[in-house]
This record gives C-alpha cells, sequence and structure tokens, in this order.
C-alpha cells in the first residue's frame, strides 16, 4: 500500500472500516487503511444497508489519522481475551469517538437485532458530552441519530429500537440499574472518563464489578487518563491497559513572575496579546463560572473590536455544560476568515469552564491560558450544606490544561500563576466527587438495586462514614427511609426521580395539593444564566429585572419568568429582549415536562392552582416546604440570618428580590464568596413549618410515609 496516495483516498469507494482489519488483513500499524481502496466497488453501511456518502469516506480518512487506530489490532485482540480492559491515552487521541467503533466491529448485527442482548453503552459523565460525541459518531457511522446510535441522558434521550451504540451519562445507566440489574441489553459497557472519578461513575465501578462476576458474557472497556489508569488496573485484578500515545508536539509552559491580583482581567488581556503578538492559531481559557465566561466572551469581541483593522477577526465560543449541542458545533468550526484578501488572519477564542479538560478535544487550540482557578461544589457533612465556590485548580487539572494544546504542532501554555505557587501550593490531584458530595441521592439509588450494607460496599474510595450517616439521617427525615434504614415507599418514589430526594418530595407534595407542577432543580441551577445581564445594558437588564420580580422570593421570580416566556410563545427575541436567557428556559421547560412524565408513570396528580386564585403562591410556596424544610433560615435580631438545622451564621445574597427581610426563608444553596451567602431565597412562614411536623398540612401525603 502506498502511503502517498492516502489524499486521493475520498475519491474511491473504501472498504468499511471493518475490513480493514478483518477481511484485508492489512498490517495497521501505522498507515492503516490510508491507501486502502478499491475502485468501483460499491459498499453499503451494515448497519443501514446504504451506499456511504461521501462525508462518511472525508471523515474515515480524518479518523484512521487518529493514535487510536494504531492500536485497534492490538485493542481487538485484547478484547476478545479479556472481560475487563483498560484504555489510557491523552485527549484527542480518539478514544471516546473510536473505541465504541472498534467494539461494534466485534458485534454480529443479525443475531444482535434478533437476541437484543447487543447494546454497546457508553457513559459519559457530562451529558453535553454524550449528546455531542453520540451526533459526532453518528456521522461517523454515516447513520441517523436516534437510530443505530443514540444518546440518552438525564431528563431527555434520542434512541429506538435499532439503537446499538448509545452514549449516555452514568447517571442514566445507573438509573437503568435499577430495573435491570444485571443490564441485559447491553454487551459492552464502555466507562468514558474515568478519570474523572464523578459520583455516578464512582458508584457504577463497584456495581459493574459485582455483574461482571454474574455476567461473564458482559465485557468492560474503562478509559482514564494516563496518569490515573494505574488505579483502575489495580482495581479490576490487574486487567490489561493499553496505552495510547498522545501528544505528538512540544508543549512551552509559561507562568507568570508574580500573581496575579485579578484572574480574569489578566486571562483577557492575555487573550489580546497572543492574538497582537503570536502566530495564528487557536486559543482556549479557562474559566470558573458561566456568567464569567459570557462576560469575557463579550470582552475579548469588544476589545478586539476596538482596535479595528490593526487586528485580525477573532471569533469568541463559550462552552459551559448548559449549552446545545448545537451551539457546541462552534468550538470546531474553523477560525474567521481575513476581513480582506491580504487582511490579518483570522483567531478562534473558545472560553470554557473545566469541562474542556477532558470531554472536549479541540484539534485547532494552539494556545492555552490557565488562570489556575475552577469552580467546586463541596459538601460539608457536618453542617449539611453545599458550598459552591471558586478555588484553585489541581496540578493535574493543571497538567491536563496544558494537554489541551500541541495535537496537531506546537503548542504554548500559559499559566497565570507563579511557578513556585504552583510547586507549593496546589494540590497534586482532585478529589473525587464521592469524598465531596451530598450522597443522599447515591445512597437512594443503591438502596434501590438492593445494596443494603453500604459499609461494605467496594468503592474505589469510600466516602467520609459521616457523610453517609448524614445521607441516612436526611433520607430518614425526608421519610424515604423507615428507622431501620429500610426503603419506604416514598424513598421508591423519590428514587424514581433523576433529582435531589428533596426536590423529589416537593414533587411529590405538590402532587397531593391543588398546586402547579413545580418546575426544578435543573432550572435552579441555571439561574446565574436565567437573567443575563450585559455590562453595555446593565440599566436595561436591572429594570427587565425587576419586572418579573416577585416580592415574596426568586423561585416565584422565576416562576414569573416561566409564564411570561410561554404567553410570549417561548420566542427567543422576547427573551432577548428582557434580558433573560432563552437557552436555560427552553431547557426547563423540557425538564418540567420529563418530570410530568414521570409522575404520570408514578401515578401522582398533576395539579394546578388557579393563576387568578388568590392562594396560588402561597400554595407553591408551602411545596417549596415542603421538599426544602432542611433548607430554612430565621432572622436573628442583628440582622442576619441563622440556618435552623446546624446554626450557621448566612446572609441574603444581593441578587434577592425579595423587598423585605422576612423573618423565615427556604434556600437553595449556600455560597461562599466575602461571606457565607444563602442564595435563591424565598419568603416561608414559621406555622407551616410547624404544620409540616405535625403533618397536617401534608396529610394525603404523608400516608405514604411509614
Ligand atoms: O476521547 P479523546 O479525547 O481521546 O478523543 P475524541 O473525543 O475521540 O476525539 C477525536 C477527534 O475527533 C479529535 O480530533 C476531535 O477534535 C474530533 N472531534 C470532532 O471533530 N467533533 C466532535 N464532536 C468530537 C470529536
Ligand atoms: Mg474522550
Amino acid at each position: 500500500m502506498d502511503p502517498k496516495r492516502k489524499s486521493k483516498v475520498s475519491l474511491f469507494a473504501v472498504v468499511d472500516e471493518a475490513t480493514f482489519t478483518t477481511k484485508l488483513n492489512i498490517d495497521d500499524g501505522g498507515t492503516t487503511a490510508h491507501g486502502v481502496y478499491i475502485s468501483n466497488m460499491s459498499v453499503v453501511n451494515r448497519w443501514n444497508g446504504r451506499p456511504y456518502s461521501q462525508r462518511y469516506y472525508d471523515m474515515l480518512e480524518k479518523r484512521t489519522s487518529l493514535p487510536v487506530w494504531r492500536q485497534k489490532r492490538e485493542f481487538l485482540k485484547a478484547f476478545e481475551d479479556n472481560q475487563v480492559l483498560i484504555i489510557a491515552g491523552e485527549p484527542g487521541s480518539g478514544k471516546t469517538t473510536q473505541i465504541s467503533q472498534f467494539v461494534l466491529e466485534t458485534i454480529d448485527v443479525e443475531s444482535a437485532y434478533k437476541h437484543k442482548r447487543f447494546m454497546v453503552g457508553c457513559t459519559q459523565p457530562h451529558r453535553l458530552a454524550a449528546m455531542s460525541v453520540s451526533r459526532r459518531v453518528a456521522e461517523e457511522m454515516d447513520v441517523t441519530i436516534g437510530e443505530e446510535v443514540g444518546y440518552s441522558v438525564r431528563l431527555e434521550d434520542s434512541i429506538s429500537d435499532k439503537t446499538v451504540l448509545k452514549y449516555l451519562t452514568d447517571g442514566i445507566l445507573l438509573r437503568e440499574a435499577i430495573n435491570d440489574p444485571l443490564l441485559w441489553r447491553y454487551k459492552v459497557i464502555i466507562l468514558d472518563e474515568a478519570n474523572e472519578r464523578s459520583l455516578a461513575t464512582d458508584v457504577l465501578l463497584g456495581v459493574l464489578k459485582g455483574v461482571l462476576k454474574k455476567r461473564p458474557d458482559l465485557k468492560l472497556v474503562v478509559i482514564s487518563e494516563t496518569h490515573k489508569a494505574k488505579k483502575f488496573q489495580s482495581y479490576f485484578f490487574g486487567a490489561p491497559l493499553i496505552k495510547v500515545p498522545g501528544r505528538l508536539h512540544p508543549v512551552e509552559i509559561f507562568y507568570t513572575q508574580e500573581p496575579e491580583r485579578d484572574y480574569l482581567e489578566a486571562a483577557i488581556r492575555t487573550v489580546v496579546q497572543i492574538h497582537m503578538c503570536e502566530p495564528p492559531g487557536g486559543i482556549l481559557v479557562f474559566l470558573a463560572g458561566e456568567q464569567e465566561i459570557e462576560d469575557a466572551c463579550h470582552k475579548i469581541t469588544e476589545l478586539v473590536s476596538e482596535m479595528g483593522d490593526q487586528l485580525g477577526p477573532v471569533k469568541v465560543v463559550p462552552l459551559f455544560s448548559t449549552l446545545t449541542p448545537l451551539m457546541l458545533n462552534k468550538i470546531y468550526e474553523p477560525p474567521p476568515s481575513p476581513l480582506t484578501k491580504d487582511g490579518l488572519a483570522g483567531r478562534k477564542i473558545v472560553v470554557s469552564t473545566n469541562i474542556a479538560e477532558t470531554s472536549f478535544s479541540i484539534d485547532d487550540i494552539v494556545y492555552v491560558i490557565d488562570p489556575g482557578f475552577a469552580k467546586q461544589k463541596v459538601y460539608n457533612p457536618r453542617v449539611h450544606v453545599d458550598f459552591s465556590f471558586v478555588s484553585p485548580i489541581s496540578k493535574a487539572s493543571a497538567h491536563l490544561r496544558s494537554g489541551c494544546v500541541g495535537r496537531t504542532q506546537r503548542g504554548k501554555c500559559f499559566r497565570l500563576y507563579t511557578e513556585k505557587s504552583f510547586k507549593n501550593d496546589l494540590q497534586p490531584k482532585t478529589y473525587p466527587e464521592i469524598l465531596r458530595s451530598n450522597i443522599a441521592h447515591t445512597v437512594l439509588t443503591l438502596k434501590k438495586l438492593g445494596i443494603d450494607d453500604l459499609i461494605h460496599f467496594d468503592f474505589m474510595d469510600p466516602p467520609a462514614p459521616e457523610a453517609l450517616m448524614r445521607a441516612l439521617e436526611v433520607l430518614n427525615y425526608l421519610g424515604a427511609l423507615d428507622d431501620n434504614g429500610n426503603l419506604t415507599k416514598l424513598g421508591e418514589i423519590l428514587s424514581e426521580f433523576p433529582l435531589d430526594p428533596h426536590i423529589g418530595k416537593m414533587l411529590v407534595a405538590s402532587s397531593n395539593m391543588p398546586i402547579s407542577l413545580f418546575y426544578d432543580k435543573p432550572m435552579f441551577s441555571v439561574i446565574p444564566n436565567c437573567f443575563v445581564q450585559p455590562r453595555k445594558a446593565q440599566k436595561a437588564s436591572v429594570e427587565a429585572k425587576a419586572r418579573f420580580r416577585h416580592i415574596d422570593g426568586d423561585h416565584l421570580t422565576l416562576l414569573n419568568v416561566y409564564h411570561a416566556y410561554k404567553r410570549n410563545n417561548e420566542d427567543e427575541s422576547w427573551c432577548s429582549e428582557n434580558f433573560v436567557n432563552y437557552r436555560a428556559l427552553k431547557f426547563a421547560d423540557n425538564v418540567r415536562h420529563q418530570l410530568a412524565c414521570i409522575m404520570i408513570r408514578l401515578n401522582l396528580k398533576l395539579c394546578s392552582t388557579d393563576f387568578n386564585n388568590r392562594d396560588y403562591y402561597t400554595n407553591i410556596r408551602k411545596a417549596l416546604l415542603a421538599g426544602y424544610f432542611m433548607q430554612v433560615a430565621h432572622l436573628e435580631s442583628k440582622g442576619h440570618y441563622l440556618t435552623m438545622k446546624d446554626n450557621l451564621v448566612v446572609h441574603l445574597h444581593p441578587s434577592n428580590c425579595l423587598d423585605h427581610k422576612p423573618e423565615w426563608v427556604i434556600y437553595n444553596e449556600c455560597v461562599l464568596t466575602s461571606k457565607l451567602f444563602i442564595q435563591t431565597v424565598t419568603d416561608v412562614r414559621g406555622q407551616w413549618l410547624v404544620l409540616i411536623f405535625t403533618e397536617k398540612i401534608f396529610s394525603s401525603f404523608f400516608h405514604l410515609c411509614p
């Protein structure tokens, strides 16, 4: 085979990639497939029987040059010989998109459809990654998304009876295990991004270890970043490890001489400097939060356009988990063309949360800016509070960030902290989520899976006994577990909701009260994005927010936004005129629909107080309290609040909509900045709390409790 001829590959019908290694038995060491073509031979897609499109061949050429292809044969051999296999490699080597397709080659189409136990499931810790990667793989396989290749993420899926390859979040696979404990529908499970050690992946590891013993026919592939692969190897009794070579080009790392006072400002300044002084190539900037990212995107675009034709055009693209897959595609687009024929080169600038560290690999990035911070959520079981704050990243994270360049050419990484700080201040690694999370929902899931002995469950890193005790306690308070730790009927219902048990309880409570089905945590969690406040239109956006304001609290204000959005026919331009985030509302609407489906399936009533009834808002506040009765704070004489359960001194977050300081409030979360703030708060009554505890207010609902 003459590798020089590879550029012609798309002119001819290429043999199906399965053929490269199997039928034609061609050497796959380096030049694999590039030169393989047979003229005038039409090849049909074995998954849908249609001839391949030209795009398929174009993509195939790129795919076969990815590093994993060099080890395809080694992989297939090890896969055949072993039940568990660990794959390690740097981002961008093709693990996520290609390994699943290699695995598919081992599956016989006809028997697959006949026996039904054929699916390949590939888990992702992030829903956006699952959605976007499945689309990409469907394109690469030349099939329609939602048919042969699909995805399933929290509250949304796109699959059919024909689906053979499903990308799903780790949380969804865990939920599937509840109804199908031995995961019979899968033949192969790929745990991708296992190194990220998300809570659900950690639990899945333990669950799968048990399932593999009972199902010798099930195979597991664990994909990890190189440094963490050994740990998975020893967890799975020394399973073979295949290392995929990563970056091909050197990356220069630069540190600042002095610590930066304001990392956001420093990051923006560095972007502009690179654009002014460095040769063409994309820039990737890591920032902490969505609002910060949106602000930075505006600011960068503004600064560059202010400099006129001294600089080439830029395309500034945000990247965070609540984007739609369509918006995400922008990160893979080429940079903008020069404005004139001889004009300066354009540049693509991606501004991202730490989601870009491993979940998305963008090939044409040449410069990375790492300010050294990320937003972390940490649960403190002693006071039962989730703290979210911006904190320094770990050395492992810094390494991943610098690894985002150097794939196609030399790269540069600008760390906006000193070398001394890197060496002395950064922790070696990020703690797995299970060690820093509220595990109430996880415990509920494990109970539902029939795993009662949580102390002896084979966790890779067991959660702190205190966190486990707290979770059991919370579930007991909620009535999900009885005093002996057994799942109650209510607990079973709550485990069906892919939500924090508090919110699940709120919905169950609402079904027994004449109130509207309230939308949920995803809505709350996109709150920072619900109201858009661009710097240029600060005044107008504040006025717009005031128009939705409900003086009894933020939850009700959000409800007003939602109603207004529906009244205005879900119109995108209405959203931008009113400074609310269209994407966030569309997402909330979808979540609301999905939750309604779950409630119908569980035979829970969907009822609503008439909007004109004067108890409309009061009933909603009561339902909120039914779920959040443990997140209540009381106003003290000095003007601050004290959390009822743990006596923490907290303050109302300045973003709140209240026009007064209520005696009692419920809150969604604690945020630690200059002080400890409670965010998303709503006024509730002390006497409702009393009624909740004396079981009067939700008497019809409490019949579900033991
Ligand atoms: O998983 P890993 O980081 O090893 O790589 P991957 O996600 O499989 O990506 C392999 C290649 O596909 C990279 O060159 C990506 O840039 C490209 N890709 C893409 O162009 N569009 C996507 N939606 C996903 C991946
Ligand atoms: Mg990957």
